[in-house]
């Protein structure tokens, strides 16, 4: 696996592999990677020639309160599970290459950029539209791997595919989780024992949605009725948001229909985990 930290090195080596007529795959991360992760490379592996993945803490990403500083940074464990993988490319630049001195110009995406995340964290969506933007101009990959995780990203990111005409397919993965239920993300290792069991709420309000729904119910108030009924099981879980909405638009919706997103965040503790389904 080829390391490379600048932009130069970086084009020149996707630019390698596209002139060898190889399709290239890209997996932007932030690290401190999980299987969640792995299962983009895999993807990854499976639909494109060669793989590359980005590791970068997107500064812009964060809000000034945000936890940008004590993000869990694992870089060798990192580099060692992605070499496994098959990885041929990661980039990994450090602040100043991405963001150097002077530079001004940011992607927003409106509407969508501003609800569900975008709405608790204000410029969180331009901060990865930005940086998500700039990983295309450089990787230039034919394919891009992203997670349903976090599906307001997705949302974001395809209307700015979209809107900017950038060349490539967007994929979008399944949440990989934990046996009992939870999603796994970077951000589940802030957790103590207590808060990692009372986090388990946060799937099981989204299924008893989903069962609402497929046993006949379809009014969004009586849906979030059922799963606020489930939140309120742990009291010590501080609900940001719990929404039904259109899963590109994100806006919400009155009736729930086919492929709508049921989408929450919640606090526990400091940590801020978000969760979703699609019914
Ligand atoms: P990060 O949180 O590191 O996530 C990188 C990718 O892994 C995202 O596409 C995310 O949706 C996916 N992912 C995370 N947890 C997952 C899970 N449990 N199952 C499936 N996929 C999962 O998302 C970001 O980084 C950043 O915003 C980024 C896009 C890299 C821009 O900075």
């Amino acid at each position: 696996m080829q390391v490379l930290s600048t932009v130069h090195e970086m084009r020149a080596a996707c630019r390698a592999v596209r002139k060898s007529g190889q399709s290239l795959g890209l997996v932007p991360t932030m690290g401190a990677l999980h299987a969640g992760h792995i299962a983009l490379v895999r993807a990854a592996r499976k639909e494109c020639d060669v793989v590359a993945t980005s590791i970068f803490v997107n500064p812009t990403q964060f809000g000034p309160n945000e936890d940008f500083s004590k993000y869990p940074r694992t870089f060798e464990k990192d580099c060692a599970l992605l070499e496994a993988e098959g990885v041929a490319l990661l980039f990994a630049p450090q602040s100043e290459e991405m963001y150097p001195k002077g530079a001004s110009t940011f992607v927003e995406v409106e509407g969508v950029g501003d609800r569900l995340d975008g709405r608790s964290r204000p410029g969180h969506f331009r901060g990865v539209a930005t940086v998500v933007a700039k990983l295309f101009h450089i990787v230039r990959p034919d394919k891009a791997f992203f997670g349903q995780k976090d599906a307001a990203q997705v949302a974001v990111l395809r209307s700015m595919v979209r809107d900017l005409n950038f060349p490539l397919d967007l994929v979008v993965c399944p949440t990989v989780r934990e046996p009992d239920g939870l999603a796994l993300s970077s951000r589940n290792r802030y957790l103590s024992a207590e808060e990692r069991r009372r986090a388990l709420v946060l799937s099981r309000a989204l299924n008893v949605i989903a069962a609402t729904y497929g046993a006949g119910q379809k009014d969004v108030t009586r849906l979030l009725e059922a799963g606020r009924n489930v939140l309120a099981t742990e009291p010590d879980v501080r609900i940001d948001y719990l929404e039904i909405v259109n899963a590109d638009t994100l806006l919400p919706l009155t009736e729930a229909v086919p492929g709508a997103l049921v989408a929450v965040a919640a606090y526990l503790g400091v940590t801020r985990l978000i969760d979703n389904t699609l019914l």
